[in-house]
């Protein structure tokens, strides 16, 4: 995700424009930049790197202006660059764009306008709509944005600014937010409400395909059909720090619910509504010549790699091992160029997981990435990648990029077995479709908290809990523990449930709650087994089950119900209450939940 401002009125625009830039800094900082109207040309600063460094472009080269779009980017195409930062120009550069979202049909789109003779100059997907609004202006920049937008899938949240109506600028979205900030004699576009807190507290929402056009005076809103829109604005009540958090208390928490849109954003132009078809536009190699998979990863990320051996092996029909990063540097892996080694790392800078992929790619293996940061170390040293596009995640607790993960691996197992053969063409379309309605049943699931707030009041203060899950969910025990662990400095830990008489059973008593994952899946009933063991020693069990299954309340305390999906699926939604009771215990207990004691976001020593 991204950070876009704009303005108009009758003060200097950059100092406006920076500040709002440094408001949105969660929402990306590989590169930034801003275009004003000045003199009634567009003038433009923009760089890879850090705010910072824009500011110290603007010291250089001050830009005097009163209208003006800003951009902090994270990047989902093209590597953060000075040429990739936004905004991004026309071919005469008489218009600027800035944008927050994902164009999925930008390809086509590029190949047709270069057929009509616009010359792009960089990599992102973003840069094309400069040249559509282009190549539909006929004299109203409100109407040829319209009629751009019109002939765009995907998602967006755009600011666009043109020399030839230098007292305006025009803003649209879909799926992506945007907000008008709304002042007197002045008025504000931007992804989010921090961005122009410091001006105005009256705010107006603009709605899912809608185009607004702001002059100093005036905001005016219409459909892409060009029928005119009318909607009360509101008051901001939160204070700048809230509003950083989207009036959440913590990052963390944030996050968690932005995963319904991670995880939209992640399957976005890769999963073919009509036939499930999955394609990874950024793979760029045939998985098929190899005999077996490597994967390595730490932490969260080696979670979400156990996940991908059971679907991998499951529907792809390949051989897969799943090493800690750390382990697979100093055993001698029988790697070989018949192999394939995956490194899982949302930062693309974890020490152990580089070390691991560069002993792997010594030993000849050919190597991909599954990665949340373009441009990142690891996306230079693999020979294929699927980017996540979870956006920055803050809190050191990893919890969006877990699942966007996760997505990513789904749909790399489905891509699989459709190149191998593995599956039926029916069951990789039903696989296929059933991944598009993850994001929804993401959003079901966050809403159900009434049994998670009552846990995490009664059972904050136990010292001990244990995570129990089989088949494709015992990597989430294992995910469980470690979130509580990690932010409420509680011990708990993750079991295969089928462990319990090799030791663990000896832990339980009344005090150690158990939590149990039991998806209605092929392992339900081993798992219920599971349970009466427990219960028969006084535990209390917590059961992770699907919304409305009519047994499971007949054997445990409480139940966090999921929604129904896919056996191979249910990580995705069963691990979502377990992120939220860890959140809301450590919350509890006075925790530093987005800065946990002894962690950092992202271990880059060994
Ligand atoms: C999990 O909540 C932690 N943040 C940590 O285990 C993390 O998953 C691990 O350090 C791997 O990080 P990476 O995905 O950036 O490689």
């Amino acid at each position: 995700m991204c950070g876009i401002v704009g303005y108009v009125g009758d003060k200097t625009a950059v100092p406006i424009l920076l500040n709002g830039l440094k408001r949105l800094e969660y929402r990306g900082y590989d590169s930034s930049g801003i275009a004003v109207l000045k003199n009634g040309e567009i003038a433009d600063a923009k760089t890879e790197g850090k705010l910072e460094r824009l500011e110290r472009l603007l010291r250089e080269r001050p830009l005097e202006a009163t209208v003006g779009i800003g951009h902090t980017r994270w990047a989902t195409h093209g590597r953060p660059s000075d040429l990739n930062a936004h905004p991004h120009t026309d071919c005469r550069n008489t218009l600027a764009v800035v944008h927050n979202g994902i164009i999925e049909n930008y390809l086509h789109l590029k190949e047709r306008l270069e057929s009509e003779g616009h010359t792009f100059k960089s990599e992102t997907d973003t840069e094309i709509l400069a040249h559509l609004i282009e190549s539909n202006y006929k004299g109203n920049l409100f109407d040829a944005v319209r009629e751009a937008l019109k002939q765009v899938q995907g998602s967006y949240a755009i600011g666009v600014v043109s020399k030839e109506e230098p007292d305006r600028l025009v803003a649209a979205r879909k799926d992506s937010p945007l907000l008008v900030g709304l002042g007197y004699g002045e008025n504000f576009i931007a992804s989010d409400i921090p961005a122009f807190l410091s001006y105005t507290r009256r705010a107006l929402g603009v709605g899912n395909g809608e185009v607004v056009l702001l002059t100093r005076d005036e905001v005016r809103m219409a459909n892409l059909e060009g029928k005119q829109v009318f909607r009360e604005g509101f008051e901001v009540l939160w204070d700048a720090k809230m509003a950083e958090k989207g009036g959440y208390k913590h990052f963390m928490l944030k996050e968690i619910h932005e995963q319904p849109k991670v995880i939209m954003d992640t399957l976005s132009g890769r999963v073919d509504p009509a036939n499930g078809a999955v394609t990874l536009e950024d793979l760029g190699l045939d998985l098929s010549p190899y005999k077996k998979i490597y994967i390595i990863a730490c932490g969260t990320a080696y979670h979400a790699s156990m996940v991908g051996k059971y679907i991998l092996e499951d529907l792809a029909k390949v051989p897969v091992e799943v090493d800690l990063a750390s382990e697979f540097r100093y055993r001698d892996p029988q790697v070989d160029k018949s192999s394939l080694v995956l490194a899982v790392t949302q930062s693309g800078e974890t020490a152990d997981t580089l070390a691991a992929l560069r002993e792997a790619k010594d030993k000849g293996a050919a190597a991909i990435t599954i990665c949340n940061v373009v441009g990142s170390s690891v996306t230079r040293e693999v020979d294929g990648l699927v980017y996540t596009r979870a956006g920055p995640e803050i809190g050191v607790a990893a919890t969006k990029t877990f699942t966007a993960q996760l997505t990513a691996l789904f749909m790399l197992a489905v891509r699989m077995a459709g190149e191998r053969g593995s599956l039926p063409p029916e069951e990789l379309e039903r696989l296929g479709k059933e991944l598009l309605t993850l994001p929804q049943k993401v959003e079901a699931t966050l809403d159900e908290k009434k049994s998670l707030l009552q846990c995490a009041r009664q059972y904050a203060r136990c010292r001990d809990f244990l995570y129990l899950g089989r088949h494709i969910n015992y990597p989430i025990a294992l995910e469980g523990a470690l979130k509580l662990k990690e932010i409420s400095y509680i011990h708990a830990e993750g079991y295969a449930a089928g462990e319990m008489k090799h030791g663990p059973i000896a832990l339980i008593d009344e005090n150690v709650p158990v939590v149990a994952l039991t998806p209605r899946d092929k392992v339900y009933e081993k798992m219920l087994s599971n349970i009466k063991e427990v219960k028969a020693r006084d535990a209390i069990v917590i059961a992770v089950a699907f919304r409305g299954d009519p047994d499971i309340h007949k054997y445990v305390d409480h139940i966090f119900p999921v929604s129904t999906t896919d056996p191979y699926f249910t990580p995705l939604l069963s691990v979502l209450p377990l992120q939220l009771l860890a959140y809301y215990i450590a919350d509890r207990k006075g925790c530093d939940v987005d800065q946990p004691r002894n962690l950092a976001k992202s271990v880059t020593v060994e």
